[in-house]
Formats: structure tokens, C-alpha cells, sequence
């Protein structure tokens, strides 16, 4: 029978360049945070956290992973993950709740996710590899990409690679410019990145070290688009052009972080919301007049209250200039 194309999702081929994209960032692009990257760019795509198959399969409480909130679109759904039958489980599960796309994390070089031969491990296993995508996508209707590394110590395999994700039915690809060796050692390496686009049909997605829109429009050279990853923690703004939009007011920079701790807030008890929102302070009070106190102070508050009175102390305190560069 005939597939056709489910009416939430959307084609990679179809996207407008260039394709700009909020890296997946586990404990990071959670619901709460897309949302607010969403309010001040409307044509980013976003990624979740990865979030393992297995889990998604057997564990109800995961599959909290999949909420979002509509403005989000579009969304995508990270998995990682090595059985492709799994795979086709939990992919029919995130086609159900209407997301966008999957994206196969093969790039985690995180010792535990790789000794289960998940992430990296499956830049290794060309074979797995391949029936994962395949097996995606005869279960579901999605369109399936993959974010994975220049290769394990170098990237003399990544052509191969990359053309037989492709073959096997990838629909966009995004490489981090590092090996697995890496990690997130030493600087991203693109020239690998613009030499494979050569060899693809399909959108290629460069990521690694971008700071913000501008520095990646500066990196597109031949590719179809770029990721941001921590540049755009606590910086939402990172993905503006800044020939269209002048940078944030101190004052504004305190508003938008006020409701992104509202909305994370929403999805978690009280010390939990303020222990964990400390990830994102340091980039929302980045050069502030007096950012080091109140970095202290803020990550010594220990309730809502306390974390929101010095929130608005230093939005009263702080000259509303904007930040420079
Ligand atoms: C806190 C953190 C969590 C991450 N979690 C994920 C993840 O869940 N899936 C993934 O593919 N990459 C993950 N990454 C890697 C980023 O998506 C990105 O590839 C990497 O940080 C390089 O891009 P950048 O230099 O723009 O940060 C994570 C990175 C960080 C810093």
C-alpha cells in the first residue's frame, strides 16, 4: 500500500535554507526551553534531549520525553538506542504524538552509552546502523536523520558512512566536527563536513563551536545549515541575525530567563526547578555589570521565592544596556 505523508510532518529536502537548528542537549532542550527558543525564533528547528528506545518501549514515565507544547513545531525527537526493532516501536510512539521527525543519536561518546554499544558505538557498526534507519522507516511515516561524528579517531570513514546512512533511507544529516576520541576536546573540524557534502543528496547539517547565527552563516560554505549546541544555553537569542535584531536589554535578558524558570518550574517540584535551573544562569547574567555576585548569589537560592526576589533585584540594579559582542 501506498504510504502517504503524514500531514505534521514535513520533508528535510522541502526546508528553506539554511536549516538552522538547536542541537539535542540531554537535561538541557527539554520542553520548557524550546518553548522559550521558539518565542524568539519562530523557523528554528528543534531537537529533545536524546532519549533511549528502550525506555521509550518500557517505561511509561519516560514517554513524558514526548510532551510538547504545539508552538514547538518544528520538533523533533532525538532516540539513541541499537535494536532496530525498538527502534520502530518507539518511533511509532513519537509518530503517534504527532512530532515531526526522529533523529538517531550516533554521536554520544559518552563511555556508558557507547559500552552499550548505543551512540558512537554505531559509527563502528555500519550494519546496525543501516537497519535501524530502515527499520524506522518502514514502521512509521517520518522522516528519519542522523547526528553523528567526524568519525572514531579520524575521519578517513565518514564518506562511506554518511553514504550508507543514506542509502538505507536517511532524510538529513548532521556531523559534529570532532571523533568520538575528542569528545569535546580541542576545536570542531568543518573542512571534513564541506568535503562530504560533495558526495550527498541529502541536507547536511554542520555543528560544532558555532557561537551564534552570524558565526554560522560565516561556516555554511556548501552545506544546507548549522547547529547550535552551548553557545544557546541560557542564550536564546544566539540564533537572531544580528543585522535585523539588535541584542537584548540586561532588563529583557532577566524577563526571558524569569519565564523560562516559570515554565520549567511547571514540570518540577520546587528544589528540583531551582537546583537545576542553575545550568542556565551563568549565560543569562553573561556581562552583567556585577555578573560573578550575582551568579553567586542566584546559585546559592535555595527556594522560588529567594531565586525570583534576586532575579528582580538584578533586573532593577543592572543598567539596561545591551551586551556587547
Ligand atoms: C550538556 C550537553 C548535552 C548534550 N546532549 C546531547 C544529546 O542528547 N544528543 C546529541 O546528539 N548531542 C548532545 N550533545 C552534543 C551537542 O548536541 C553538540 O553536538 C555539541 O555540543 C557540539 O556543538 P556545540 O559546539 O555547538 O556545543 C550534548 C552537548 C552538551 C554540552
Amino acid at each position: 500500500m501506498k504510504k502517504t505523508f503524514p500531514n505534521h510532518a514535513m520533508r528535510w529536502s522541502e526546508v528553506k535554507r539554511p536549516i538552522v537548528c538547536l542541537a539535542p542537549m540531554d537535561g538541557v532542550t527539554n520542553s520548557a526551553y524550546r518553548q522559550i527558543v521558539r518565542s524568539l525564533n519562530r523557523d528554528v528547528f528543534l531537537f529533545s534531549e536524546f532519549t533511549s528506545v528502550d525506555g521509550l518501549v518500557q517505561n511509561e514515565f519516560l514517554r513524558s520525553r514526548m510532551d510538547y507544547n504545539p508552538c514547538e513545531h518544528p520538533f523533533f525527537m532525538q532516540l539513541f538506542g541499537n535494536s532496530p526493532e525498538k527502534f520502530a516501536e518507539a518511533s511509532r510512539m513519537v509518530e503517534d504524538r504527532g512530532i515531526w521527525g526522529v533523529d538517531i543519536n550516533m554521536g554520544c561518546p559518552s563511555k556508558k552509552i557507547v559500552h552499550s554499544q548505543h551512540g558512537s558505538a554505531l559509527m563502528k557498526d555500519t550494519d546496525t546502523a543501516c537497519r535501524i534507519i530502515e527499520s524506522i522507516r518502514n514502521a512509521c511515516k517520518l522522516e528519519v536523520s542522523v547526528k553523528t561524528r567526524l568519525g572514531w579517531t579520524d575521519h578517513k570513514n565518514l564518506i562511506n558512512f554518511a553514504k550508507s546512512l543514506e542509502s538505507a533511507g536517511a532524510s538529513m544529516l548532521t556531523i559534529h566536527g570532532r571523533t568520538y576520541n575528542q569528545a569535546f576536546k580541542g576545536q570542531a573540524y568543518w573542512e571534513p563536513i564541506y568535503e562530504l557534502k560533495k558526495h550527498l543528496s541529502i541536507p547536511l547539517i554542520g555543528n560544532g563551536d558555532v557561537r551564534d547565527y552570524n558565526d554560522g552563516m560565516k561556516r555554511l560554505g556548501n552545506l544546507d545549515g548549522f547547529m547550535i549546541g552551548r553557545a544557546a544555553i541560557g542564550n536564546p537569542w544566539c540564533f537572531q541575525d544580528r543585522r535585523k535584531y539588535p541584542l537584548p536589554t540586561h532588563f529583557q535578558r532577566i524577563e526571558v530567563a524569569l519565564e523560562h524558570f516559570y515554565l520549567f518550574r511547571s514540570f518540577k517540584k520546587e528544589i528540583v526547578a531551582v537546583k537545576e535551573f542553575r545550568k542556565y544562569l551563568g549565560s543569562y547574567v553573561n556581562g552583567f555589570r556585577n555578573a560573578k555576585e550575582w551568579r553567586n548569589r542566584l546559585m546559592q537560592c535555595q527556594d522560588e521565592n529567594s531565586f525570583v526576589r534576586c532575579m528582580k533585584e538584578i533586573q532593577l540594579l543592572e543598567p539596561p544596556l545591551a551586551l556587547a559582542g
